[in-house]
């Protein structure tokens, strides 16, 4: 297939009513395929359902003798727990808190009381600094983006170069005492799949920032959700920090929500000492104390690091060969012709793909009417807003193997409808241009 953009007008519009006839004759098929969200498929979930059983109704009592169904211990999860995910995290048990399902809700609460009380070795609150902001790495994840935008906090973009952030943008941009922080998910990012070099990790970790209280939020959301073989890693950011002298700067969130249960894991948090003592005394106010029970459920059935491995080796399984379709399908029928192009990632829950600028929300638009729920255009850039209207997240972790060709194959016939529809509008102006 020759490039698109090389067709001369009369093949151009020859292919355009091509795949016009291909996609009518798809969504006269009215197929409803959802690959909005990373979610879990129900196969990965079941993996995890003899966790539901879990402890069994004598098994309540906790390593420290206290009962895990009763009022009690410390805000920061039980020790089993945090013992478990030392090796994830990065840090001993007494700078980890393990809180009930989402990580999303800590990263709220970090902010949250940075704004209201400042942070640990802070001399403000955040909001008596008026207007701040935070650095966005793009595309990235649109919940954080939602926090922010919440919270009235500037977010700036910043573009992804496969090795992570533009680092020298980074560091240009931190200098500003205004940005209090920056969003990072170091392993296999949401959604373009990159991993951060050792170079980007000691970099953030050093950098000079103009706000002497500036934050990382390290969201390591995918630290063991590996597709493929060698598995990347990452440095241990509390560690390079530490070494560089910036002891406070990492706040590393993580969960089991894309291991056990979406609905009914554990969040995790790593720091340094002052950020541990600095979170557990705001949640301290807000919660009497975690559900230990669904904590000791978690270390009864995972046991230890070669448990959490085994476990996600089962889910590599059930979703690697979800991503290889999408591959086929997108081969098959995009390669080549310069319309899109698709990560391919070695980790995470997403395809990211980018198509020619000022196409993305058309193409979400067609597909949605093919039956393919698409995230809506923008999703992936801070405010909704994709400057050049060109990328598309694509989560195929959720659908059956079986309906995964079928969305792939109504997102190519989306993408080559609506970017042949953007040439051949591009002729028409140049036809009118020349002849005014
Ligand atoms: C980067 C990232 N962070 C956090 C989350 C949500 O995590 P949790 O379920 O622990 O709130 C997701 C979910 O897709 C994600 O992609």
């Amino acid at each position: 297939m020759p490039l698109l953009t090389d067709l001369s007008l009369p093949d151009l519009r020859v292919f355009h009513e091509r795949v016009r006839k291909d996609y009518d004759a798809f969504c006269a098929r009215g197929l409803k395929l959802d690959m909005t969200r990373g979610k879990p498929s129900s196969e990965q979930l079941d993996l995890s359902n003899a966790l539901v059983r879990l402890p069994d109704n004598i098994d309540h009592q906790l390593a420290d003798g206290s009962d895990a169904r009763n009022y009690g211990g410390s805000p920061q999860g039980i020790a089993e727990a945090r013992d478990l995910f030392r090796d994830v995290l990065g840090a001993p048990v007494e700078q980890i808190i393990v809180g009930n399902n989402a990580s999303l809700a800590l990263m709220h609460d970090c902010i949250v009381y940075a704004l209201l009380k400042g942070v640990a070795g802070g001399e403000a609150p955040w909001r008596e600094a008026g207007k701040i902001a935070f650095i966005c790495p793009v595309p990235g994840y649109d919940r954080h983006f939602a926090i922010c935008e919440e919270y009235a906090i500037e977010m700036i973009p910043v573009a992804m170069t496969g090795e992570g952030p533009d680092m020298d943008e980074v560091e240009r941009l931190a200098a500003n005492p205004s940005v209090k922080a920056m969003w990072c998910v170091p392993k296999y990012s949401n959604p373009s799949g990159e991993t951060y070099s050792d170079e980007t990790v000691r970099r953030l970790a050093a950098m000079k920032t103009g706000a002497p209280d500036f934050r990382l939020f390290w969201d390591n959301a995918y630290a063991l959700h590996n597709l493929t073989e060698p598995r990347r890693e990452i440095l241990n950011i509390l560690e390079v920090c530490e070494k560089a002298g910036n002891h406070d700067r990492a706040f590393v969130f993580g969960s089991t929500s894309k291991i056990t249960f979406g609905g009914g894991g554990l969040a995790l948090f790593a720091s340094s000492p002052a950020n541990i003592a600095w979170l557990v005394a705001s949640m301290q106010k807000r919660t009497i104390g975690p559900d230990k029970l669904n904590q000791l459920r978690h270390v009864r059935y995972l046991k230890d690091i070669a448990g959490l491995d085994q476990l996600m080796e089962r889910h590599r399984a059930v979703i690697s060969p979800k991503f290889e379709a999408v591959y086929e399908v997108f081969d098959t029928h995009l390669e080549g012709t310069g319309a899109a192009s698709w990560s391919k990632p070695e980790g995470g829950y997403f395809i990211s793909v980018d198509v020619i600028d000022g196409c993305a929300a058309r193409v979400i638009e067609l597909a949605k009417q093919a039956g393919v729920a698409l995230v809506s255009a923008g999703a992936t850039f801070p405010y909704g807003k994709d400057p050049r209207d060109r990328n598309i997240r694509v989560a195929p972790t959720c659908p059956e193997l079986s309906e995964i060709e079928l969305a792939g194959e109504g997102i190519s016939l989306a993408i080559l409808l609506g970017v042949s529809e953007k040439l051949l509008a591009g002729h028409a102006k140049e036809e009118t241009t020349s002849s005014d």
